[in-house]
């Protein structure tokens, strides 16, 4: 071997080494402590709300928790929540737990009026068969996919998202955390003209959605007589031309998501210019929590959001993964979740109203859910905890 080829043979070697190694070496997260946290804030919200046809959502302004129905979008997390705490302490009594709150969620596998079926029954029926292979769960899971696929337009290509004024066709950043449900369907033995209709959707929101910088339109609204795009818009960022730091987040996981079940490049581009924006914007703050608009002119007075944090970090250690350079990524996702970690993200036990973490925003620009826990923040913070202590083994379905 010549000394050309040594060298490069060397240098080859040292970059797989720390390749491979990157993960090992970095930031401790404190996987555990969480979970004893965990066990008391659950254990303690079942002996005051032991009803599993209710399901905590967040805080009122009043102070007092806010539960839900079914019906809400985000009653599946709930579950979600307990069945990670079954794979992560692979202890029985979270899964009867996760079992009860799922199953109460059944009747809305035949819900139209909603989006959000993925939201709620991939997250909990999708988790439970998951972990459990429960054979009912599948069912619940393909039914619920055939009724959302009513919700397509062939003439826009995409899933409607909102029934409501002002919008005439909208199709939200959100919708791409829907599709999940339906690729999963079509891969379970479902119906394929479901995995059609989640691609069909991704082309069209890939089309729309980024800016030349890749930030994210939160809103795309369509003409559904013509398909043709009408408006980029926002309702839950500052402004039309703003990015709303949770709809950046969903694009990173929903595209990486994608890019799982698809393999479709074009999908792992896309999710790596949108969470190349969401770090470029996250290196700026020294926690590495986004403000709730990566835009408001307010910053740094203005409120966080937790949850695009939790988000993000779930779909950051998927797509580091996948890239070619996962360090970024990894090295993101770690930032956010050590300060997630931290007493000032991180609730004390038998505080708030038993959710895990604290400072999220839910809908600014409607005064509503401002510095509150939400109960997706937790979800996807769990996940990212999940997703962070299996890194090296990591196979998502
Ligand atoms: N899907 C609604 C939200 O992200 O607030």
């Amino acid at each position: 071997m010549g000394v050309l080829h040594k060298a490069l043979f060397s240098l080859f070697a040292l970059i797989l080494v720390s390749q491979a190694g990157f993960a090992q070496k970095a930031t401790a997260i404190p996987v555990e402590q969480v979970l004893a946290l965990a066990e008391k804030q659950y254990t303690g919200y079942f002996s005051q709300y032991p009803d599993s046809t209710k399901y905590p959502r967040s805080s009122k302004e009043d102070g007092t928790i806010l539960l839900t129905s079914s019906r809400n979008w985000t009653s599946g997390f709930f579950a979600g929540n307990l069945w990670y705490m079954a794979r992560l302490t692979n202890k029985e009594s979270w899964r009867r737990r996760a079992a009860a709150w799922t199953e109460t969620l059944e009747a809305e596998k035949n819900t139209t009026s909603t989006h959000d079926l993925g939201f709620i029954i991939n997250n909990s029926f999708g988790q439970g068969y998951a972990l459990t292979q429960n054979p009912k769960y599948k069912e619940v899971v393909l039914q619920a996919s055939a009724t959302l696929g009513r919700r397509f337009n062939p003439t826009v290509g995409a899933i409607r998202s909102w029934d409501f004024a002002p919008f005439t066709y909208p199709v939200i950043v959100d919708n791409l955390m829907n599709l999940e449900m339906l690729l999963s369907a079509a891969k379970l033995g479902g119906d394929t003209t479901l995995a059609r209709i989640a691609k069909t959707h991704a082309n069209t929101d890939l089309k729309y959605r980024f800016r030349k910088d890749h930030s994210t339109f939160h809103v795309l609204d369509f003409d559904p007589a013509t398909g043709k795009l009408r408006k980029q818009m926002t309702h839950q960022g500052i402004a039309d031309n703003s990015c709303w730091a949770r709809g950046q987040a969903w694009a990173i996981y929903g595209y990486t998501m994608l890019y799982r079940f698809t393999g479709n490049k074009q999908y792992l581009t896309a999710a790596q210019n949108a969470a190349d924006y969401f770090i470029k914007q996250t290196n700026r703050i020294p926690d590495h929590i986004p403000y709730w608009d990566f835009n408001d002119p307010a910053i740094p007075n203005s409120p966080r959001d937790a949850s695009a944090a939790a988000v993000a970090a779930s779909g950051l250690l998927e797509l580091s993964k996948y890239a070619k350079s996962p360090k970024k990524y990894y090295g993101s996702a770690t930032a956010m979740l050590s300060s997630l970690c931290t007493p000032q993200y991180l609730a004390a036990a038998g505080t708030n109203n038993f959710f895990l973490l604290k400072h999220s925003t839910g809908n600014k620009p409607s005064k509503s859910e401002i510095d509150v826990p939400l109960v997706y923040a937790d979800y996807y913070f769990l996940e990212a905890l999940w997703r962070h202590k299996n890194y090296t083994t990591l196979a998502l379905q």
